[in-house]
């Protein structure tokens, strides 16, 4: 018996590149599961509307007259064609195809026909295909499986990581900040993997070293901790370069003494949400193919933070891009290789623990 009989492997390389492998985890993932598709506050008053593309299916969220966000396939139901062709808009009273101009009310409902009799149409049974969406904490999920899918709240409390505990700090509460947008040319699974690992961190990341000290052991956790955060050095309340940036804290830790501490959390298999003393940070990672994903992160902070004149998150966005830039060229450059021919397999080191555990999550999706 030798000492490397525990070592895993990795998924194999095609499943990281492969026009097959991608079709499978579209029907069998991102067709199935809950995805996180932006904050409420994104779909501001009625009328606002925000379009999200997931692996190739394009989606509508719609606030309506009732406050209610509705979620819709964007296509029409004469033809077909899309109806919204931005990120986000605003209407008021309806959704009007640039085709032959069909409208539909907030709701879904077909309200207009222009030129085609009233009678022909049973507008009834011509809404717009609807999406499931859910909310927690003021963030959106939509599911698009065709059959009943897990309640959210039941998927949200059976993760790797305690995503449902970080509602303590006012999730619900928190206002965006800032939206980012970022196109990686790598497989969404090389991405997650990634997030679930530290022993990049003193390489790829230089300067997380100095406001995360437990990352320089390239493991996820931290000694001595048990509620899976990790001590921000120098007193810091803010995951940024300066260690004296003081923001308001959010709006659950407001009180506490001492340092503050940083959780990372992933929603199998879409979201990260990040949290530290005085803001959360939460990435939508959406493939946009086998080998691409665009990664849109929404950065909140504590809603007293913007009655502060002259209020400036740039520190944490720029920290933030700066590390997102390293991990995103790590992710790049894993891209290109596992294509490589030669690359059947990896191995998992013990502290890979975490990346082997969100493999095997994944294999449970796939597996026949
Ligand atoms: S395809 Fe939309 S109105 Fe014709
Ligand atoms: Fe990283």
């Amino acid at each position: 018996m030798t000492t490397f009989e525990s070592i895993r492997t990795t998924l194999p390389g095609a499943a990281y590149h492969s026009d097959e492998t991608y079709a499978v985890d579209q029907e069998r993932v991102f067709f199935r599961h809950w995805m996180y598709v932006g904050r409420a506050q994104r779909v501001a008053k009625p009328g606002s509307w925000l379009r999200v593309d997931i692996a190739g299916e394009s989606v509508l969220l719609v606030r309506g007259r009732d406050e209610q966000i509705r979620g819709f396939y964007n296509v029409c139901r004469h033809r077909g064609s899309q109806l919204c062709d931005g990120d986000q808009g605003e209407v008021r009273t309806h959704l009007r195809c640039p085709y032959h101009a069909w409208g539909y009310a907030l709701d879904g409902t077909l309200v207009t026909t222009p030129m085609i009799e009233r009678e022909e149409i049973d507008r009834e049974s011509t809404s717009l295909w609807p999406v499931r969406t859910e909310v927690w904490e003021n963030f959106v999920f939509v599911n698009l499986s065709r059959d009943e899918p897990q309640p959210l709240m039941d998927a949200l409390g059976s993760q790797q990581d305690e995503v449902l505990s970080l509602a303590r700090v006012g999730l619900a509460d928190l206002r965006i900040g800032h939206v980012s947008t970022v196109e990686v040319q790598a497989n969404w699974k090389i991405i997650m993997e990634n997030y679930n690992e530290c022993l990049h961190c003193p390489t790829v990341h230089p300067e997380l070293m100095a406001v995360v000290p437990a990352y320089r052991k390239g493991s996820v956790q931290e000694d001595g901790r048990d509620d899976g955060g990790v001590t921000l050095a120098d007193g810091r309340t803010a995951v940024a370069a300066d260690p004296r940036l003081r923001l308001p804290l959010l709006p659950g830790l407001k009180g506490q003494e001492g340092p503050a501490a940083y959780f990372g959390a992933m929603v199998y298999p879409s979201m990260f949400l990040d949290v530290d003393g005085s803001s959360a940070l939460a990435t939508a990672v959406l493939p946009t193919g086998p080998r691409s994903c665009r990664l849109v992160t929404e950065y909140l902070f504590s809603p007293e933070a913007f009655d502060i004149p002259g209020f400036d998150p740039t520190p944490v966005i720029d920290f933030n891009d700066l590390v997102t830039r390293q991990d995103n060229e790590a992710c790049e450059r894993v891209q290109r290789g596992v294509m490589s021919r030669a690359f059947d397999r990896g191995v998992f080191p013990a502290k890979d623990s975490w990346v082997h555990a969100f493999d095997e999550r994944y294999l449970r999706d796939v597996r026949d």
